[in-house]
């Protein structure tokens, strides 16, 4: 099998080594650089699990291959929170709002918000809604991932501590 080099910075850090051509980007952040917020779940680009940041751009781990990361500067969810814990406007809407339950299809979902929220213009409720149709979750039934949308892009008041 033939070895390819590769260097990348994942979540700000410098990553260099040589892996085969046809390991995926999933694949690379999970096993050999040991991201494992990264998800996979459909392992064919449908159901959003995997998604990471390249290059500020919310893509589909699973889809890519971790050569063509080559160069580029990727984050997963672990990058998303600040070094004193203190939570991404992301996670803190899906927090307040109970976006999650089993919590598989939550990493993914977070990096494609914090991409639209984190942009010059941030995204509005609508925006990010629809963003949300290349996501599955299971268990959801994406109610409370509605409401974290609304609270972040200020369509709705942060929800009641216990409300459901
Ligand atoms: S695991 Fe990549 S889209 Fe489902
Ligand atoms: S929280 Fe379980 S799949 Fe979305």
């Amino acid at each position: 099998m033939s070895e390819h080099p590769i260097a990348l910075t994942i979540n700000g850090q410098a990553y260099t080594g040589r892996i085969e051509g046809r390991l995926t980007l999933a694949d690379y952040l999970r096993v050999n650089a040991g991201y494992t917020g990264v998800h996979v779940g459909c392992e064919q680009g449908v159901c959003g699990a995997c998604t990471v940041i390249v290059d500020g751009r919310a893509v589909r781990s699973c889809l890519m291959l971790a050569v063509q990361a080559d160069g580029s500067e990727v984050r997963t969810v672990e990058s998303l929170a600040a070094p004193d814990g203190t939570l991404h406007p992301v996670q803190q809407a899906m927090r307040d709002n109970f976006g999650l339950q089993c919590g598989f299809c939550t990493p993914g979902i977070l990096m494609t918000m914090a991409v639209l929220h984190d942009r010059k213009e941030p995204a509005g409720e609508d925006e990010m809604i629809a963003a949300m149709s290349g996501h599955i979750c299971r268990c959801t039934g994406y109610q409370g991932i509605r409401r974290a949308i609304r609270q972040l892009t200020g369509s709705a008041e942060p929800a009641q501590e216990g409300a459901h």
